[in-house]
């Protein structure tokens, strides 16, 4: 048998799939680690897929997505974030993942460098790398609520950094940025001659009412910004697998053209399933909004009565405990001990990059009960190492 390329063994696998296994063998875990919302899809959303798969919708469909959908997708734009983006300008694509695949396949050539955010999404890391980029950190320090430091931004570019990837709300850390820290996020872009690819798939899960989320693309003057949005977390069909890009100029036609070597398309029934979901009832959707808004608040006060530092998140399904006080560095290690001995499953800091040392995230995808008793058990534990 022939070796398998010898790239192939500088995936690694992700530390909250580890996690996410081991749990599953786990009778009774107490399940925090993995970003998969509690929810049900809406059944309005449901039904409508099943309708319209008996209706014949069961076949290939273009690269890029259904016009149906894009179409609706405008409206969503247009109306909650106020981006300005015809049908051509958005590509539909099978889960936020391969919209940030496909957008960091056309930007980076092999060798060149990108700057993501630690603690961060932990895929971007492995897709950098597996597009052969290089992945430069730049930290979002609790002690700066979160916020890019535009003084490190600013020493770790490189004549060959390319690309900039922004996510807010953010996971983990569950910050918002505001208008003016993402104005400054698209200006250093713009400095630097970068792309800035936005991640903005939690846009309709912000928590706290004091904020509001804004799109990097309202400050895009030149077309530098690729906005990847997500039906995933917002709607409860992460199963369902759509994501959708917004760009302008040649990227959407880019984009879409990756599409057919990669995937050919969208699923059309979930297309389908995405439009019910666009064109239905709100309720449904902000009910699930506001029950991880309790469970927010909920998740600090347990936290602040063990005694756990936490940040709570303005939006996303996340937050951060901080266990650096407690002597622990929240890495895989702890992480799997914490399961073996007390049953709870959390994702370990380690997998946020370096930015996530001392830290755990905890999901509040999980329901309140889960939650308090979760973190009750991870004092515990503390409790119990340090002796
Ligand atoms: C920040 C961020 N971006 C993108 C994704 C990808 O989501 P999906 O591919 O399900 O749309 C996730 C999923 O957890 C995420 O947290």
């Amino acid at each position: 048998m022939p070796a398998p390329a010898r790239s192939a063994w500088d995936y690694q696998r992700s530390e909250i799939r580890v996690l996410f296994d081991e749990a599953a063998r786990t009778p009774g875990a107490l399940r925090l680690e993995v970003g998969e919302p509690s929810f049900v899809t809406p059944s309005h959303i449901i039904d409508h897929a099943a309708e319209a798969a008996r209706q014949g919708h069961t076949g290939y469909g273009p690269n890029g997505g259904l016009l149906s959908l894009r179409e609706l997708l405008s409206d969503k734009l247009a109306g909650v974030n106020q981006i300005d983006a015809g049908v051509d300008e958005i590509v539909v694509t099978p889960g936020g993942m391969n919209a940030l695949y496909s957008a960091f396949s056309i930007l980076s050539e092999p060798g060149d460098e990108v700057l993501l955010p630690t603690p961060g999404f932990p895929n971007m890391d492995e897709m950098v790398r597996l597009l052969g980029g290089v992945p430069r950190f730049y930290h979002l320090r609790p002690a700066n609520d979160f916020l890019p430091d535009f003084d490190e931004l600013e020493a770790l570019i490189t004549d060959r950094t390319r690309v900039m990837f922004s996510n807010s709300p953010s996971n983990p850390t569950g910050r918002v940025y505001d208008d003016v820290v993402t104005q400054a996020i698209v200006a250093f872009a713009d400095r630097h001659d970068l792309w800035l690819i936005s991640d903005e798939v939690y846009d309709e899960l912000v928590l706290d009412s004091t904020v509001t989320h804004t799109p990097a693309a309202w400050f895009d003057t030149d077309g530098r910004v690729i906005s990847v949005f997500s039906f995933s977390k917002v709607y409860a069909m992460t199963g369902w697998r759509v994501g959708y890009a917004v760009a302008r100029g040649d990227i959407p036609q880019l984009m879409r053209n990756t599409q057919e070597p990669q995937v050919s398309c969208p699923s059309t029934i979930s297309q389908k399933a995405a439009e019910a979901a666009l064109a239905g009832p709100r309720e449904p959707i902000t009910a699930m909004r506001d029950a991880y808004a309790e469970r927010a608040v909920l998740a600090v006060q347990a936290a602040e009565a063990v005694g756990i530092r936490c940040y709570p998140p303005q939006g996303t399904i996340y937050m951060l405990l901080d266990l650096s006080d407690h002597g622990s560095d929240g890495g895989l290690d702890f992480a799997l001990e914490l399961l073996r001995e007390r049953g709870v499953s959390i994702a370990p800091g380690s997998v946020f990059g370096p930015g996530g040392k001392g830290m755990v995230r905890v999901s509040l995808a999980a329901d309140a009960d889960t939650i308090k008793s979760g973190i009750n058990q991870i004092a515990a534990h503390l409790r119990q190492r340090k002796g």
